[in-house]
């Protein structure tokens, strides 16, 4: 068991972030990511639809195996935690909670903004999250939607340009009028006096220099990229599930989308070269999610990925 890897998933490259952190957490144990790019975005989506998701990707997940799975996007988190939880025989760690806790651990006037997409904001999650851990703290929330489009954009830049030399600094690049959008989105949140702002996106922590901008430094951004990370190592190690230092480390990524595209613009939010990547057809997936009609093979992952 402390030799299978660690599953990851989100509805694109926004888990990326997550990736991040758990490998620089934990540096010992391989990872397997599937990123649903092809049904990229799921914040606008019915919380059944993005529920199906859920369990097609954490059941694909499931029979890697995997000895634990990590839903790395708040939306599928929102919308299917407690049901995966319930169906996976491994543990499920989503990135809410661990957002809420750190919130909780920097506010200090317990006044908290979170931005996030319509369906985490509209599942109430974080509210109930952050009044779970401290009642008297006051939750603010917001759907910014149009900051996903920013990063999928900003990701997409062409290289060889201004653009590219942005987006390989800050990771993606970004418009001025961003900044305009952000105040309009963001003003009303700091007038209600917050001091500290939880970056309710997976797909956010690409803009946090940004919005740091646009909120003022008296504010303080929280991803839950890290805490999440702290919590997969803390599940692990009650369950004596870490891996053994020195152990073969994999790191396999698997998108529903275009492998080179996700190549490409995932080495960029890694900031660090994505050598290979997998496809799985959606159909693949949707057939995993009736356990009558799962092709085996699909389980074990289609590899397809070529070099650069
Ligand atoms: N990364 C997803 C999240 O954390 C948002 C992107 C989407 O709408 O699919 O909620």
């Amino acid at each position: 068991m402390r030799t299978l890897p660690i599953g990851v998933f989100d509805s694109g490259l926004g888990g990326l972030t997550v990736v991040k952190e758990l490998a620089a957490a934990l540096p010992g144990e391989s990872l397997v990511y599937v990123g649903d790019t092809a049904r990229c975005p799921y914040g606008p989506r019915e919380a059944d639809e993005v529920r199906r998701f859920v369990l097609e990707i954490g059941e694909f997940l499931a029979r890697q195996p995997v000895k634990l799975i990590v839903i790395a996007c708040n939306t599928a988190t929102a919308a299917g935690l407690a049901l995966a939880q319930r169906v996976f025989d491994v543990p499920v760690v989503g990135v809410i909670e661990p957002g809420a806790r750190a919130a909780v651990k920097a506010t200090v006037n317990r006044s908290v903004g979170v931005i996030g997409t319509v369906g985490t904001v509209e599942s109430g999650a974080y509210s109930r999250a952050v009044r779970a851990l401290d009642a008297g703290v006051t939750v603010f929330s917001l759907a910014t939607p149009r900051f996903v489009d920013v990063v999928e954009a900003g990701l997409r830049m062409g290289p060889g340009t201004l653009e590219d030399w942005l987006s390989s600094t800050t990771e993606v690049f970004i418009r001025p009028s961003f900044y305009e959008m952000a105040r309009d989105y963001l003003n009303p949140l700091k007038r209600n006096g917050i001091d500290t702002l939880v970056l309710g996106c997976t797909h956010f922590p690409l803009l946090a220099t940004a919005i740091q901008q646009v909120v003022g430094s008296g504010v303080r951004l929280i991803s839950s990229a890290e805490e999440t990370a702290r919590e997969v190592a803390a599940t692990l190690d009650a369950r004596d599930q870490l891996a053994e230092p020195g152990g073969d480390v994999t790191r396999r990524y698997v998108t529903t989308g275009d492998v080179g595209e996700f190549r490409k613009l995932g080495s960029r939010v890694l900031r660090e070269r994505i050598p290979a990547a997998e496809h799985v057809p959606v159909a693949a997936l949707e057939a995993l999610g009736d356990p009558d009609h799962a092709p085996a093979s699909y389980a074990e992952g289609h590899a397809a990925g070529e070099d650069a």
